[in-house]
């Protein structure tokens, strides 16, 4: 991607971003033209899936055994060299303990052997950040934010500027797609097994419960969908699970999710609107966002609000070191860079006001 660079701006920034905290192992190189320059990912998924989730001391031996190789292919595929960096930046938090402390070890060594500034990300404010890297959207816009550990609605109104309209009460949707697919046999990861069973399934053939829709607020809750899911499951005939079934199932639930972020998204972008009359867009970021069902409603959604809409492409919506670096060079061309002592985050609000992490 060479987005910014048709109109002859030569960058001046280069940044190396580390991604570690959960179960991919990445590295990326971007420049404040807005281009990717190389963006590597591992995922660890062969090493979890015998355990049916991701486990956090696997996590952490993969990330140390591969972090490194991955670093020098990202800057070979770049073609630049530490020296020429102006900056490196790691996921500083929230995640898995283990992973996190490898990738911001790992960066701050390189950091401080190669002289460069240290930047510790917050992992949410990548996957907050990444529409500006892909689509150059202006602050303030409203933004869901959909991953495997959360789910909520944040009011952007600049770097390290957010502020929470409403979460999850229970669960994340990640997890309720993830403990469905479990449910059901699918496998792990979750979202894209259930979105997969899901194509050519009949959305209205399980009367699944939309929680909270409807309800005052931007809160979500997922637990009694998931619920529900089991029990409808549990009443159908045999040992086995007709395909059938399966496909019916998978998209009666992946409807509901959606008539749930759609409703809570719609709520909230009633009081962004009123607090921020120049927003400029609804934005969804995160794993979840991978979901094609999931981005057409939140269009839909925007569009009745007359906003614009924009979701990253799928494979910057799952946890990638773009939106790391991204988040990165936004801080430091602000002037904003940590120093060595930074001690990584297992817990690392976006919005300090709320309680959720
Ligand atoms: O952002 P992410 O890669 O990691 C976290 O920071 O959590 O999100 C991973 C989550 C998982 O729960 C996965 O099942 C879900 O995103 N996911 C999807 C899809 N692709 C990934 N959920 C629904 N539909 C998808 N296509
Ligand atoms: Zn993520």
């Amino acid at each position: 991607m060479e987005a910014g660079t048709a109109d002859g701006y030569i960058p001046t920034m280069i940044v190396l971003g580390i991604e570690t905290s959960c179960d991919e192992t990445a590295a990326a190189v971007v420049t404040d033209a807005r281009a990717i320059r190389a963006s590597v990912v591992l995922s660890q998924l062969d090493d979890h899936r015998p355990y049916g989730g991701v486990v956090p001391e696997i996590a952490a031996r993969s990330h140390l055994d591969h972090l490194d190789v991955l670093i020098g292919r990202a800057l070979d595929q770049a073609g630049v060299s530490l020296a020429e960096l102006d900056g490196i930046a790691a996921t500083g938090g929230p995640g898995l303990i283990g992973g996190v402390i490898v990738g911001v070890t790992m960066g701050k060594a390189l950091a401080l052997a190669h002289q460069k500034p240290f930047v510790a990300v917050n992992h949410l404010e990548g996957h907050a950040l990444t529409c500006r890297l892909t689509d150059d959207v202006a602050f303030p816009y409203l933004l869901l934010l959909v991953s495997g550990g959360h789910c909520q609605l944040l009011a952007v109104e600049g770097v390290g500027r957010y502020s929470r309209l409403g979460g999850t009460i229970d669960d994340a949707v990640g997890e309720a797609f993830d403990k469905v697919a479990k449910m059901l046999g699918l496998g792990f990861p979750g979202g894209p097994a259930v979105e997969a069973t899901a194509r050519g399934g009949d959305p209205a053939r399980f009367a699944l419960p939309r929680p909270l829709v409807g309800r005052p607020g931007a809160d979500f809750s997922f637990s009694g969908l998931k619920t529900a899911v089991r029990l409808a499951a549990e009443s159908l005939p045999g040992d086995t699970f007709a395909a059938r079934d399966l496909a019916d199932l998978a998209a009666s639930f992946q409807a509901a999710v959606a008539d749930v972020l759609a409703d809570r998204t719609d709520h909230a972008l009633r009081t962004f609107r009123a607090r921020h009359p120049d927003g400029t867009a609804l934005v969804v970021a995160g794993g979840v966002a991978a979901n094609q069902t999931l981005r057409t409603r939140l269009a839909e959604v925007a569009a009745a609000h007359g906003l614009p809409f924009t979701a990253p492409p799928p494979a910057l919506c799952t946890d990638n070191a773009a939106m790391i670096a991204w988040a990165g060079l936004e801080r430091l061309r602000l002037g904003l860079r940590d120093g060595l002592d930074f001690a990584p985050r297992p817990r690392w609000p976006l919005d300090p006001t709320s309680e959720a992490a």
